[in-house]
């Protein structure tokens, strides 16, 4: 696949679909590896030390073992807390770490009820105007994602940790996102857009 080539969102399903498969993990094997994640993303990575922080608990394993390779390569996803972090992890451990952490409880957030409204507006419909396109049409209706095509789970997510991920994105900071599909639809994104959008997603369940 070329990258100056425009892909359709069809042709990506067709791409993941045809992606090598990523070896299945063994959640027992994670979860003695996991202990030392615990510190920041909080017990079972349910609730972080920092609102700012993503929760890892129920979220999809093939999308946690990407992001943690990606944060390996250091070239299209990068941090410094989670640097030093993966650095030893081989793809077996990475593969076992997010077995575990895809089985754990995700624990509920809550949406701010003015942001509300405009949050919902845009995780349904987009903006017409701008060219946002409609979460949901990726991320689903719920936020649970979409495993197959490697659509993150955003249900219940930290508000703090969805704007700084959009910004990254807008920025182009992070671009781990085949076929720019979020750095696209960030980029046309308002501050204030940004912020209801996260708030109604930390209140999805
Ligand atoms: C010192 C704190 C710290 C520790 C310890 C830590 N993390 Fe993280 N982790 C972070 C931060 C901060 C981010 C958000 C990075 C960003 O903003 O992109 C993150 C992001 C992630 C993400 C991306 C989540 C997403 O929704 O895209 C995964 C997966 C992850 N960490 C897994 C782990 C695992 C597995 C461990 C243990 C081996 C671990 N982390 C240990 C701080 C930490
Ligand atoms: C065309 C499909 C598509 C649409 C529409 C879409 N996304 Fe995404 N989104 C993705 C993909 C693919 C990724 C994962 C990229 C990766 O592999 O790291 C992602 C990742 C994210 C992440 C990072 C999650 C995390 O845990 O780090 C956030 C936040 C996000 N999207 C929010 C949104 C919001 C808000 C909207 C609507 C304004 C939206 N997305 C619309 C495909 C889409």
């Amino acid at each position: 696949m070329k990258a100056q080539i425009k892909v359709g969102i069809a042709g990506l399903f067709l791409f993941v679909a045809t992606s090598p498969v990523m070896a299945a993990g063994n959640a027992q094997a994670g979860k003695a590896k996991a202990q030392v994640c615990f510190s920041c993303h909080g017990a079972n990575g349910a609730s972080p030390a920092n609102p700012a922080w993503p929760k890892l608990a129920g979220q999809h394993a093939k999308y946690i073992a990407k992001q943690l390779a990606d944060f390996k390569k250091g070239k299209t996803r990068k941090d410094p807390a989670m640097a030093g972090q993966v650095a030893s992890l081989s793809a077996d451990d990475m593969a076992n770490l997010a077995a575990f952490f895809a089985e754990q409880t995700p624990k509920a957030g809550g949406a701010a009820k003015d942001k509300v409204a405009l949050g919902q507006r845009i995780y349904r419909g987009g903006n017409e105007k701008s060219g946002v396109a409609a979460c949901a049409g990726c991320h689903s209706p719920n936020g649970a994602g979409n495993p197959a095509a490697n659509f993150p789970r955003l249900s219940g997510q930290n508000a703090g940790y969805v704007v700084k991920a959009l910004n990254d994105f807008a920025k182009g900071v992070r671009s781990n996102d085949a076929g720019s599909m979020m750095r696209t639809i960030a980029a046309r994104m308002t501050d204030a857009e940004k912020s209801a959008v996260a708030s109604y997603i930390e209140g999805l369940k």
